[in-house]
C-alpha cells in the first residue's frame, strides 16, 4: 500500500469523491435488514451498489451528479438540491461522498423515510451530528467486525488492500423510537457470490 493511499486525500484532490462500494459490504447488509423492492441509489457512481441490490430482486433508482455509465441511470441530480424522492420511493441505500456525508444524511432522512448509508464509523461520534444521531429515528448501526476490502478512488490501479477506516451500515428508520442498537456485521461470507451485471431489473423512471 503506497503512503497516498493510506492517507485521506485532500478535498481538492478527491474530485467527487468516487469510491466504489465492495458487494460484499451490499450483500451483508441484504442479509442483515428488510429492504423494500424499490430503492433510490441517489450517489449511484457506476453502479457497485445498484449491482447488487438488483442481484438481489430490487428495482433500483439510480441517480448521480456525475454520469459514470451506471446502467439505468436516470439523470445527472445534485442529491443535495432535491426536494423530493422518485415516485413511489420510500428507501435510500447509499455510499455518499464523504466530504458531503452530513449534508446528504441529513437530505436522505428529510426525503426519505428509511435510510442505510455506508459511513464511517466516526460517523457515530462527534456533538454537531446531534439532530441526526439523537433524534431516535437511528435504528441502527451494523459495524463491520473487520475491515472492508479498501475503497480505492476512480481510477486506482495499484494493489489492493485492506481499508484503514472502520465503517459502517447506518439505517435510519422514521417509525423508530428511542435508542439505536448496535451490532456487528461480517461481510468475509459473502464473498463468492459476484453479480451478473447484465441482467438488472431496473426501475422505469
Ligand atoms: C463514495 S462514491 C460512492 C459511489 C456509489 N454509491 C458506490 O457505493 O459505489 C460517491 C458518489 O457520490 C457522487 N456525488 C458527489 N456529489 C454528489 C451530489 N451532490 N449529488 C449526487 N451525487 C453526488 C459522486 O459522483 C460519486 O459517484
Amino acid at each position: 500500500m503506497s503512503y497516498r493511499e493510506n492517507k485521506a486525500h485532500p478535498h481538492a484532490e478527491r474530485g467527487n469523491d468516487l469510491y466504489e462500494t465492495p458487494g460484499v459490504a451490499v450483500r451483508a447488509l441484504l442479509a442483515t435488514e428488510w429492504l423494500p423492492q424499490r430503492i433510490w441509489e441517489p450517489a449511484c457512481g457506476p453502479g457497485a451498489i445498484v449491482r447488487e441490490l438488483c442481484a438481489a430482486g430490487h428495482e433500483v433508482v439510480p441517480t448521480d451528479l456525475v454520469s459514470y455509465g451506471c446502467p439505468g441511470q436516470v439523470a445527472e441530480m445534485d442529491f443535495l438540491k432535491l426536494h423530493g424522492a422518485p415516485f413511489g420511493v420510500d428507501c435510500i441505500v447509499t455510499n455518499p461522498p464523504y466530504k458531503h456525508a452530513r449534508a446528504f444524511a441529513e437530505k436522505a432522512v428529510e426525503l426519505c423515510p428509511r435510510v442505510m448509508m455506508l459511513l464511517r464509523l466516526a460517523f457515530y461520534e462527534g456533538i454537531t451530528r446531534g439532530s441526526l444521531l439523537d433524534t431516535g429515528t437511528l435504528a441502527r448501526v451494523h459495524v463491520f467486525r473487520k475491515r472492508l476490502p479498501m475503497m480505492h478512488r476512480d481510477g486506482w490501479e495499484g494493489p489492493k488492500a485492506t481499508s484503514m477506516t472502520a465503517f459502517a451500515w447506518f439505517v435510519w428508520d422514521r417509525s423508530h423510537r428511542g435508542p439505536t442498537t448496535l451490532g456487528r456485521l461480517s461481510w468475509e461470507d459473502f464473498v463468492d457470490v459476484e453479480p451478473e451485471p447484465q441482467s438488472l431489473p431496473m426501475a422505469a423512471e
